[in-house]
């Protein structure tokens, strides 16, 4: 069975988090990989995508150069829409940033940065390290008017470490977002342990495929789907793939997510520590 069908009629999959702008970034090099990335996505039933070029936090103090990053990826999105609009006439597509906080103190005010017409900007700290005082860089983002979503807290060394870091990230009103293939594994065993105490305690927002758009690459959406059937969560996979990342583009906040438990039978358990589902 397909995404598409397991969402229902008119429910396709939001993904807030992708790198399918071609030759901007680590993501699509070209446009024919965009296009093919973007066949997959429609084929596990997207229906609505925000692409989200990786940018420095730091290049915000030079307003030249700045402008002129987001000009040249203004020119390599539309190439991506134009081509995206005339194979799949039924797409969104648009783009934000996952602005990289390379600096305590950034200026996020271009609209640019954010998802389109909202306040909400992809956050990421670098090297996948948690510096000191990210509390306070949230708190300051948000009293500049703008609603910090961290990309991938799951995949910080040492989060663990940290357990109360990821509920004091959003006492300071930030939104997170789980990678689909951490769930199930693909970004190593802390970062699949992570992301399932981050989702055990209700602190993910929504789910997002992270995806890079290179062959050889996957999205990971069925078999995180397999995950959280596995733990009985439909309820909670739903809101956290299709209706709150679509409540975000929307402007909207997302709505708390039910907790999500390790498997309760014997079965469900030996099947998820072997994998899964494929
Ligand atoms: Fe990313």
């Amino acid at each position: 069975m397909s995404d598409v069908d397991e969402t229902g009629p008119g429910e396709g999959l939001t993904d807030l988090h992708s790198h399918l702008v071609p030759g901007v970034d680590d993501g699509a090099p070209t446009l024919v990989d965009a296009m093919e990335g973007l066949d997959r996505m429609v084929g596990r039933g997207v229906t609505s995508v925000a692409t989200t070029p990786h940018l420095d936090a730091s290049l915000t103090r030079d307003p030249v150069r700045l402008r002129d990053t987001l000009d040249r990826m203004d020119e390599a999105f539309a190439e991506l829409l134009h081509a995206a609009s005339d194979r799949y006439p039924g797409i969104r597509l648009v783009r934000a940033h996952e602005v990289k906080l390379d600096v305590p103190d950034p200026d996020l005010s271009e609209p640019r940065l954010r998802f389109p017409g909202t306040s909400v900007v992809l956050v990421e700290w670098p090297g996948l390290q948690v510096p000191p005082g990210t509390v306070q860089v949230l708190e300051e983002l948000r009293r500049a008017g703008l609603r910090p979503l961290i990309a991938h807290p799951e995949r910080y060394r040492l989060l663990d470490a940290y357990p109360g870091l990821p509920a004091a990230w959003r006492e300071a009103g930030a939104w997170l977002q789980v990678n689909h293939g951490s769930v199930i594994g693909r970004y190593g065993q802390l970062a699949e342990r992570n992301a399932a105490r981050l989702l055990a305690h209700g602190w993910v927002d929504v789910m997002a495929t992270d995806f890079h758009g290179r062959p050889g690459l996957g999205l990971y959406i069925q078999r995180a789907r397999g995950w959280f059937d596995l733990r009985e969560a439909a309820d909670a996979w739903r809101l956290l793939s299709v209706v709150n990342p679509a409540r975000i583009l929307a402007g909207e906040s997302p709505f708390p997510v039910p907790l999500v438990r390790r498997p309760e039978t014997l079965m469900g358990r030996l099947r998820s520590a072997f994998g899964g589902p494929a």
